[in-house]
């Protein structure tokens, strides 16, 4: 067997494969990507991380950090967008890394974007699970606790029984979605499309009605003084704020993964991307600046937010609890749907390639969708969300998403020197220095999460090399296609 860990898969190839050799159905519009960026990317971060970050980190200035994330965010999205313009194919960064830095890289890259989309998926759930539940609280049904929360907790003395057996609603949500993906891209788009509308019009409503109820000496000052620790407010604290949040930013890049199901992937991938991360943005930055206005930021350390901002500000708002829990709901079951289309869009591309088992690589008959890897992510995603608790998951999304980002954007620098002349429909504005920034501020926020958190991404690596050496590795398609030309040469 060939010992070339490095080798690519070319451009002209992979090309070939989206365009000659799809068996998914092309039923993504421009607008339908930019809904479905905005479907995975408004969720859990702003529903629910953003008090906590703004009382422990950057007090008002967390709009600040919101904007300094959404910046790395840009970087990497450039990045994204030129690949996605380029190699329009369903594996997202892992496509991108078999182009440009050969097949081992391309598995780390895969294997390591399961924490993204498969665990993300899982950790929303179990976000999902906790609205819903307080949701039903609100009018009196109360769920037996025992099915209700996470068997496993876990804080800093280690772990514990909780007393629960199993999280039902968050693996509900997961099988519900699960269904839904089974059946069909384009009814999978149009309930995303649904939901998103009901999120946004939710968060504009909040914003519209909650402007006139803010205090300005909630906003004074609008950065509070470091306390002396790093992180906590004053300049350090915006960073670490930043890094925190970034959770609310991840999803974008699933856009990219629907390549293979979109009308016209070179023209509207860039545009799915780009547009999606603006308007988040541009909502984040109105929603926490609402939310700091409305409550002083010391006492925003709760799991729901923007309600806490409701009660405050007093009985004039009293009817818009029941509609921010709904749009809440609403938003995280579309990052739900999102994220586990995106999960079983790269397991099938990299089954094509031989990496994974090949029943990966079926599409339905009928739905024309990847119904086998979509059964497999979601089973996997619900055991998860009915096992573990978030913050335990959270961290491990980042870690992951952090480090596609990172290689990604290498990746551009290296795609321009080595295949300067191939047709891009979209160019990533000054090469190398965007990439550059954006590696670099996505691996200074995997330099800020604990060590905890590396040593689970180390582990999840190792079990991924394991996989490749064992199975990738020797019934890779694009290895048996090397080796028979090597042979015809020798
Ligand atoms: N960005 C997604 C969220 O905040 C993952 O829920």
């Amino acid at each position: 067997m060939s010992n070339n860990l490095f080798i690519k898969k070319s451009i002209a190839q992979l090309i070939e494969q989206s365009e000659n050799h799809n068996t998914l159905r092309r039923h993504l519009s421009a607008t339908n990507l930019v809904l479905l960026g905005i479907g995975a990317v408004i969720g859990a971060g702003i529903f629910v991380l953003t008090g906590t970050a703004a009382e422990m980190h950057a007090g008002p200035a967390i709009a600040l950090s919101f904007i300094l994330s959404a910046l790395g965010s840009l970087f990497a999205g450039l990045c994204y967008a030129e690949f996605a313009s380029m190699i329009p194919v369903s594996g997202s960064a892992y496509t991108y890394g078999y182009a440009t830095m050969g097949e081992f890289i391309a598995w780390i890259i895969g294997w390591d974007l399961i924490l993204e989309y498969l665990f993300g998926s899982a950790t929303v759930a179990v976000g999902w699970s906790g609205y819903v539940i307080s949701f039903l609280q609100d009018f009196g049904i109360t769920l037996p606790a025992s099915i209700a929360q996470s068997p496993f907790l876990y804080d800093s003395t280690g772990w514990h029984h909780s007393g629960a057996i199993i999280n039902f609603p968050a693996m509900f949500i997961i099988g519900l979605m699960t269904t839904l993906l089974v059946i069909g891209i384009k009814e999978s788009a149009k309930v995303n499309n649904i939901i998103v509308l009901i999120k946004v019009t939710v968060i504009l409503l909040f914003v519209g009605f909650g402007i006139s109820h803010i205090h300005m000496q909630n906003w004074t000052p609008f950065i509070p003084k470091n306390t002396g620790t790093w992180g906590q407010y004053g300049f350090s604290g915006i960073l670490t704020g930043a890094a925190v949040v970034f959770f609310a930013y991840i999803g974008f890049d699933a856009i990219s993964t629907t390549a293979q199901e979109a009308k016209n992937p070179k023209r509207d991938m860039p545009i799915g991307i780009l547009v999606s991360l603006l308007i988040c943005t541009l909502l984040y930055v109105a929603v926490s600046l609402t939310l700091t206005g409305i409550v002083n930021y010391h006492n925003l350390n709760v799991p729901a937010p923007i309600a806490l901002a409701i009660d405050t500000a007093g009985k004039s708002l009293i009817w818009l609890r029941p509609i921010i829990k709904i749009g809440a709901i609403a938003g995280l079951s579309s990052v739900v749907l999102v994220l586990l289309l995106g999960q079983s869009r790269i397991f099938f591309t990299m089954a094509g390639d031989g990496l994974l088992w090949k029943s990966f690589a079926k599409t339905h008959p009928r739905f024309k969708t990847p119904h086998i890897t979509t059964i497999v992510t979601g089973s996997f995603a619900a055991l998860f969300a009915g096992l573990f608790p978030i913050g335990l998951l959270g961290e491990l999304v980042s870690i992951g998403t952090l480090l596609a980002f990172t290689i990604v954007s290498i990746g551009v620098i290296i795609l321009r020197k080595k295949e300067p002349d191939a047709p891009r429909s979209f160019k990533t504005p000054w090469v190398p220095v965007i990439p550059i920034l954006g590696a670099g501020v996505c691996l200074a926020q995997m330099a800020s999460l604990p060590l905890d958190t590396w040593l689970r991404l180390i582990l999840w690596m190792l079990i991924g090399f394991i996989i490749y050496f064992t199975y990738g590795r020797k019934h890779s398609i694009t290895r048996k296609l090397y080796e028979a030309e090597e042979e015809k040469i020798h």
